[in-house]
């Protein structure tokens, strides 16, 4: 009979199966989860899952998921405008955004902005920015670098093939020197850092002599900070010998703090802790814990080489997105979260070199802990270095030898999620900034069982 009522129960929504049909394929993805909610340090699944979050979204919501002044920052601003278009008039959140911002830009010469979306527009943005400035065409990024995975910024990019492989072909004017970081050069973990300074400023002087001359070169391009290329912060001396040599040559110097800026690394940004100055500053991700923000920032005189009308995007500094970040900083500055990064960074950091020396088969694994703030790498002891770099442990299970998508694995069986980076065998820690002592040991126990886990399987 058309229409009739049964009793049988409705079929159950199996939300995973149908993203697995209808979401684009080329999106890797650490688990099948289905994130639902998420408060603080925690995210819960549709099946009521509920994990303990060392991702912070990629390094996203530094101040915890939903912190409640942002949400509500974002939620008024929602009923005042929420599109408030920056090639029509001023934007008044973009310019309440501002007031808060430039204050905590890490050099005063940053004094003029611009706002748009994504990590790798901003990133497109600082270069278009270059090259009409100093009318130059080329770009010198590092071997290990990340910006984005969009067409400019995948020809930027240098720390897995992947993400242009097959794509090409890719922008060209862009030539790739060494980052100070021991695994890329073959050396030992103990190889001193005046060492790993002096080989990569003598590969920067090269390229600039055989690859790309100063006279063609627009700015150098790098992240204080290697993200995707292995958790590497970048020593003090050779970002100061950066500068130098873009100070002689006449060529800018873009820092992309995307990932390690907005608190991560135990300053608002991470190249204040070298006093170097930036041309340009690409700052994303933890700025609106959430919502969609990035930008550049410029001294004024630089900023204004670009012809009005060159620049702009229909969402670039959306409104409710400023809202938030506005909000953002004000929470880093009342509640003092960078106290908070300096106390769980030397938990997190006493915990694995207490691992690591512990004489344990999970702490010989270790080979290397590093990071800055909570912004913290670990590298495995392992002879076979170099890994697919698709980097997707659930794809092709059989092509990953290392210990990082094993460690990962058994941290996501306890309710934990954990990330790998780079080619190299790595799990980074990035957990909100906001993270409590209990919640951090809580995820070192789950760590350790995970390592001790792997340990007894190798
Ligand atoms: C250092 C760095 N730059 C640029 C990007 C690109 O940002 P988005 O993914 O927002 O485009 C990322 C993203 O992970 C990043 O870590």
């Amino acid at each position: 009979m058309p229409g009739a009522w049964t009793a049988t129960a409705p079929p159950t929504f199996d939300a995973a199966a149908f993203g697995e049909q209808h979401i684009a394929r080329g999106i890797g993805r650490l688990t099948k989860h289905v994130f639902e909610e998420a408060r603080g340090s925690f995210v819960t699944t549709d099946q009521g899952v509920r994990l303990l979050d060392m991702t912070s979204g990629i390094g996203v919501v530094n101040l915890g998921h939903c912190h409640p002044r942002v949400s509500a920052a974002a939620a008024a601003q929602c009923s005042k405008i929420t599109h408030s278009q920056i090639n029509i008039g001023y934007s008044a959140a973009q310019i309440a955004l501002l007031r808060e911002l430039l204050p905590i830009l890490p050099h005063p010469t940053l004094d003029s902005v611009f706002l748009w979306n994504s990590g790798a527009e901003a990133i497109e943005a600082a270069v278009k920015l270059a090259r009409a400035a100093t009318k130059k065409p080329n770009v010198v990024v590092m071997q290990g670098g990340y910006h984005g995975r969009t067409n400019a910024t995948a020809s930027l990019t240098r720390s897995k093939t992947i993400y242009g492989e097959g794509h090409g072909p890719l922008m060209s004017g862009v030539f790739a020197t060494a980052f100070p970081y021991y695994a890329q050069f073959g050396l030992p973990v103990d190889t001193p850092e005046e060492e790993l300074v002096r080989l990569a400023l003598l590969q920067l002087d090269m390229t600039l002599q055989q690859q790309t001359s100063p006279s063609d070169t627009a700015a150098i391009l790098l992240e204080p900070v290697l993200g995707e290329g292995g958790y590497v912060p970048a020593p003090p001396a050779f970002l100061s010998g950066v500068r130098d040599i873009c100070d002689k040559h006449g060529i800018l110097l873009i820092i992309d703090e995307v990932q390690s800026g907005m608190g991560r690394t135990g300053n608002m940004f991470f190249i204040e802790q070298s006093g170097v100055r930036p041309d340009v500053l690409i700052f994303a991700k933890g700025i609106a814990n959430g919502f969609p923000l990035s930008g550049i920032a410029s001294s004024k005189e630089l900023m204004d080489r670009q012809k009005p009308g060159s620049m702009g995007g229909t969402y670039a500094g959306n409104a409710v997105a400023c809202a938030a970040a506005k909000a953002v900083i004000e929470t880093f500055r009342e509640d003092k979260i960078l106290d908070n990064v300096a106390a769980r960074s030397q938990q997190l950091f006493g915990f694995l070199t207490d691992l690591q020396n512990s004489g344990s088969k999970a702490g010989d694994l270790i080979e290397d802990v590093r990071g800055s703030g909570l912004m913290v790498g670990l590298q495995f002891k392992n002879p076979a270095l170099q890994r697919d770099s698709s980097n997707s442990a659930a794809q092709q299970p059989q092509s990953q030898p290392q210990i990082a998508p094993q460690v990962v694995n058994e941290c996501v069986e306890r309710d934990m999620l954990l990330l790998s980076t780079s080619i190299f065998d790595v799990v980074r820690f990035i957990p909100p900034l906001t993270i409590t002592e209990d919640e951090l040991r809580m995820a070192c126990g789950i760590f350790k069982e995970s390592m001790e886990a792997v340990a007894e399987r190798l």
